[in-house]
């Protein structure tokens, strides 16, 4: 079975070719290069996989490419459409050139996804199969439900909306923590055609009123308080003062929405603006359990996701219903490998895009048992996700590197007293995963049997782009390997001309695929700026990315990110990957700054094993073992030790926060309301001169 790997590499796009090397693999000797290390599939996990084999991807990738149309329309339909879609599968414009850019999938089909998820899996035999495993943030507090009792929750809540005038087309703020009622409030936005745009309940009132203001909501929806971890956080006061900030823009909100979480807060102590307020369990119970479809065009949209730009106020990013449909069903179904008896558990949270295709619409399109977790990853300890994964008997996993990384600092033990032997897939997103971290995931989280779906994409791609199919093909730890069905990744100079072959440079896509965002909400030329001209005639996805002998994919980061030392380009993320393959740092986070002589340097923030001390040492090793990995012109300039580092309640690392530290620029801190704990930034900055 090696061989048959080795022959039909020779298919792979790109330029892969054959493997000379894996000869060494399979005798343990060492390897030259990461890009030599190879993980294959069991012969067990290959034979039982929705795509089994690199013949079988290479098969059905290269129809896509060919036969879009024809790839897809068969896909689509297997779902329900009221009307089929006119002559067009696809109609497009990707050439800023060639005038204003234009992606429209299935246009004229007419369908809902609400239905598509709930209605059309019941009639299909799933109603008493359960759709949603709630897990709380206190262990011990849980819930689930069916698809059919999903749908009878969903429609109170869509005939509420209805009734409070919310039509066809109307936005939706969303501004819940991980509760069912989230994943309920997006379907039962999309059942009545309304515009859902969850922000994540993480975000500032400044940020909440921002996003108010732009798409000015007939409703906000939120939740009294929630705990996470052992912390309280009040939401409803943070929407009071977002709704005020929007009114002095000339918004005004008529209806807040309010979940009560008694766990939380007691009702009697949310303040309460009467006229515009109202409880959720005082009025949803009240409305009948079924509602009638809103019928939709396929282009009709589906949600705005407001996301950071380099620059600038956040950009609504906007999905519509029928591609997106699709493709995030089929993105679930293939790189999860995706089977009805798995029980899946994805730690995102709805406010990122990640819960919107992969908590929410890709799972349960597919009729799949989801769960939703409402408390921090490592509450009350370090092994709590193991814990819920044995208790669910959760068999796909999909997290972030981040929390990898930082389980991986609290140690093994952690992990090994809990069985996970139910898992048999593990997935990974949001950042590179660098090699070490990935290694820790495969060997101690899923004792070396699950393949990790290393999935590169964004908010905008709305779906996986580039992520392995497991059991098709060898993983390399930290390569996202091939392009999904349909994509055709490019890499470009920058001067926007296609590199072949064994490269680095400026990740774009050629041609659109069913699941792209179709414009930026009210502003289709700052869609057009940013992403098609920087490349005239593909997407620019604001990625760097090197292609490897074998054609496999290496994303090394924003290219906002990358640092330009003396002439040298260098992507953050490498240097943090080599940083962390040091046995004792178990997180770093780099950034550039400016350098008299080099024009910039490289400043990294190192996170160091729990207990081992800092020392000089430790890092000359560290800046050694850099140098070793990529290059003496790597060598960080400057080490700053952190006790942690600043990120976001969903894990991502605020860059912009550490250059700022870096450069001394303290008091240009910025809006740091989102971080997980603020507290990192007062130690950091304590921490600055040592
Ligand atoms: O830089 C890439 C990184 O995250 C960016 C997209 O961020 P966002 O829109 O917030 O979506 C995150 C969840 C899809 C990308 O431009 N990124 C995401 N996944 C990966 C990744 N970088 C490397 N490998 C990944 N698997």
């Amino acid at each position: 079975s090696y061989l048959r790997h080795v022959d039909s590499r020779k298919l792979m796009p790109n330029g892969a070719g054959h493997i000379p090397h894996l000869k060494a693999v399979i005798l343990g000797e060492a390897l030259a290069s990461e890009e030599d290390d190879l993980v294959l599939p069991s012969k067990e996990f290959s034979d039982q996989a929705n795509v089994h084999s690199p013949e079988q991807y290479m098969e059905m990738y290269k129809r896509s490419i060919e036969d879009p149309d024809g790839f897809w329309s068969e896909i689509a339909s297997q779902f329900y459409w009221k009307q089929k879609w006119g002559e067009k599968v696809c109609d497009e414009n990707f050439d800023v050139r060639d005038g204003k850019i234009k992606i429209e999938w299935f246009k004229g089909g007419i369908t809902n996804v609400c239905y598509n998820c709930l209605d059309r899996n019941i009639e299909a035999g799933l109603g008493d199969k359960v759709a949603l495993y709630w897990e709380g943030n206190e262990p011990g507090l849980d819930g689930s439900l069916t698809y059919s009792q999903l749908l009878n929750q969903v429609c109170q809540v869509a005939n509420y909306l209805k009734d409070i005038g919310v039509k066809k087309g109307d936005a939706v703020i969303v501004y819940l923590p991980m509760i069912n009622e989230l994943p309920i409030t997006m379907l039962a936005c999309a059942r009545i055609g309304a515009v859902h745009s969850v922000v994540f309940a993480g975000f500032s009132a400044e940020s909440l009123a921002q996003r108010i203001t732009d798409c000015k909501p007939k409703a906000v929806i939120t939740c009294n308080a929630v705990r996470r971890g052992t912390k309280p956080i009040l939401l409803k006061d943070i929407v009071d003062a977002a709704i005020n900030d929007s009114a002095k823009d000339g918004v005004s909100v008529d209806v807040c929405l309010v979940y009560d979480n008694p766990v939380a807060l007691k009702r009697e102590d949310t303040k309460w603006t009467q006229g515009r307020d109202i409880w959720w369990q005082d009025v949803i119970p009240k409305y009948p359990s079924t509602c009638p479809v809103e019928w939709v065009d396929a282009e009709d949209p589906l949600f705005l996701l407001y996301t950071s730009g380099s620059t600038g106020k956040p950009k609504g990013v906007l999905h519509t219903t029928g591609g997106y449909m699709v493709y995030t069903a089929t993105t679930f179904k293939y790189a999860f490998d995706y089977k009805p008896s798995d029980i899946y558990w994805c730690t995102a949270d709805c406010g990122w895009i990640t819960g919107h295709s992969y908590v929410t619409y890709g799972p349960l399109l597919n009729g799949a048992t989801v769960l939703v977790y409402e408390g921090a990853p490592n509450y009350p300890d370090a092994g709590r996700c193991w814990d819920i994964v044995d208790k669910y008997k959760v068999s796909i996993f999909y997290t972030a590197p981040t929390l990898v990384r930082s389980l991986m600092r609290d140690g093994e033990a952690y992990v090994t007293r809990y069985s996970r032997k139910s898992l048999r897939v593990l997935g990974s997103v949001g950042e590179p995963i660098n090699p070490s971290a990935w290694r820790w995931f495969y060997n101690v989280v899923g004792d070396s049997r699950c393949p990790i779906s290393d999935t590169w994409w964004q908010t905008e791609t709305g779906g996986f782009m580039i992520t392995p199919l497991p059991g098709a093909w060898a993983q390399k730890p930290g390569s996202a390997t091939f392009p999904f069905f349909g994509i055709q990744p490019v890499i470009v100079d920058e001067k926007g001309v296609e590199i072949d072959g064994e490269c680095s440079g400026y990740l774009c896509i050629k041609k659109s695929w069913p699941g792209a965002f179709r414009t930026l909400y009210g502003d289709h030329e700052r869609y057009e700026t940013t992403y098609f001209k920087p490349f005239a005639g593909y997407y620019f996805s604001g990625d760097g990315c090197r292609r490897d002998k074998d054609g496999y994919h290496w994303l090394t980061g924003r290219v906002d990110d990358v640092i330009n030392v003396s002439g040298h380009r260098i992507g953050t993320a490498e240097v943090e990957s080599a940083l962390v393959s040091h046995p004792q740092c178990a997180e770093a986070a780099v950034v550039g700054v400016e350098h008299e002589v080099k024009g910039q340097g490289i400043y990294a923030f190192v996170t160091l094993v729990d207990s081992v001390p800092y020392s000089e040492d430790l890092r000359k090793d560290l800046i050694l073992t850099v140098r070793k990995q990529i290059g003496a012109f790597a060598a960080p300039d400057k080490i700053h030790w952190a006790p942690g580092l600043p990120k976001t309640r969903s894990g991502k690392i605020m860059r912009r926060i550490l250059r700022k530290i870096a450069a001394r620029q303290l008091d240009e801190l910025g809006d740091t309301s989102t971080l997980a704990d603020p507290n990192v930034v007062k130690q950091l900055i304590e921490l600055s001169d040592s």
